[in-house]
């Protein structure tokens, strides 16, 4: 596994790389949820890069950039025994230097949900995938369901500027206990990890419900807020919103939805979030009596 920090290293690096490349971006702090996404990107490409780059431009001012934890060590030796290739560790000053005046903004999709909390937070996301895509130029990057609206803009992204890049979105990694894994969970002292379980709780009750057959959108969201508000310190949105375009709804039908939250359990903002789909049907078989 090489390990590379500048631009004209990573570009010769990844010039080195024959057949297909999978590419997952990370703020680094890695834990088994960027694993997972290491394990599928290997599985379906010859070689993986990883990023490490804590990105300060989707940062709000007054969020966690400073205290974001920076495990550097230990990430490199995580990538390793995944099997990356190649690992991209930038400074900020390479990934924005003096004079950076470019910006990519997903118009609608980075409005609803956290783009309400978190000014600037997807221009910053994008711009920064933007540009690593640019420089790794990979054959498909893998990103988490866990950040669901990230996913989402960022798959826009790539179909919208003609990226010649597979987004693909893997699901949620989570603790034995249900809790979504996250690098700001290190954040959390064992009574609010305890409390913070609420979160995967209250999405599995609504997906239990929606299972059930409760189609009603104002009434699962007050489950949600009532069951939520029980333990966390500061409900920033419970909401449910078509997956597609993360668009109102206010009743559920086959079309799938995403319940998604976001707030904070001490003083770490934590976000989570189901799908709301209608089960698959086995296929049909074309002849039954055969
Ligand atoms: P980071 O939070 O480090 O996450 C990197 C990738 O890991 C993202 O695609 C995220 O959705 C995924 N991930 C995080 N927790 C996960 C979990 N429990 N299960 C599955 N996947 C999980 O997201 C970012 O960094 C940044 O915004 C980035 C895309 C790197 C741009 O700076």
């Amino acid at each position: 596994m090489k390990t590379v920090s500048t631009i004209d290293q990573i570009r010769k690096a990844r010039a080195r790389l024959r057949g297909s490349v999978g590419f997952v971006p990370t703020m680094g702090a890695l834990h088994a949820g960027h694993e997972s996404l290491i394990a599928r990107a290997l599985k379906e490409n010859k070689h993986v890069v990883v990023s490490i780059f804590v990105n300060p431009t989707q940062f709000a001012p007054g969020e966690d950039l400073a205290k974001y934890p920076r495990t550097l060590k230990a990430d490199l030796k995580r990538c390793q025994v995944a099997g990356a290739s190649l690992v991209f560790t930038p400074t900020s000053e390479i990934m924005f230097a003096k004079g950076h005046d470019t910006w990519v903004e997903v118009e609608h999709l980075g409005k609803p949900l956290c783009g309400q909390f978190r000014p600037g937070h997807f221009r910053g996301v994008a711009t920064v995938v933007c540009k690593l895509f640019n420089l790794i130029q990979p054959t498909r990057a893998y990103f988490g369901q866990k950040d669901a609206q990230q996913a989402l803009i960022l798959t826009r992204m790539a179909q919208d500027l003609n990226m010649p890049i597979e987004v693909i979105t893997c699901p949620t990694l989570r603790e034995a206990d249900g809790l979504a894994m996250s690098s700001r969970n290190r954040y959390l002292s064992p009574g609010e990890r305890e409390r913070a379980l609420i979160i995967s709780r209250t999405l599995f009750e609504i997906q239990r419900r929606y299972e059930k057959g409760e189609r009603d959108v104002s009434h699962l969201l007050s489950v949600m807020e009532s069951s939520l508000g029980a333990e966390m310190d500061e409900v920033q949105y419970a909401e449910i919103r078509r997956l597609s375009d993360l668009g109102e709804l206010e009743s559920l039908n086959d079309e799938p939805a995403l319940a998604a939250v976001a707030g904070f359990v001490g003083s770490t903002r934590l976000i989570d979030n189901v799908v709301l789909a209608p089960a698959k049907r086995p296929a049909k078989r074309k002849n039954p009596q055969a």
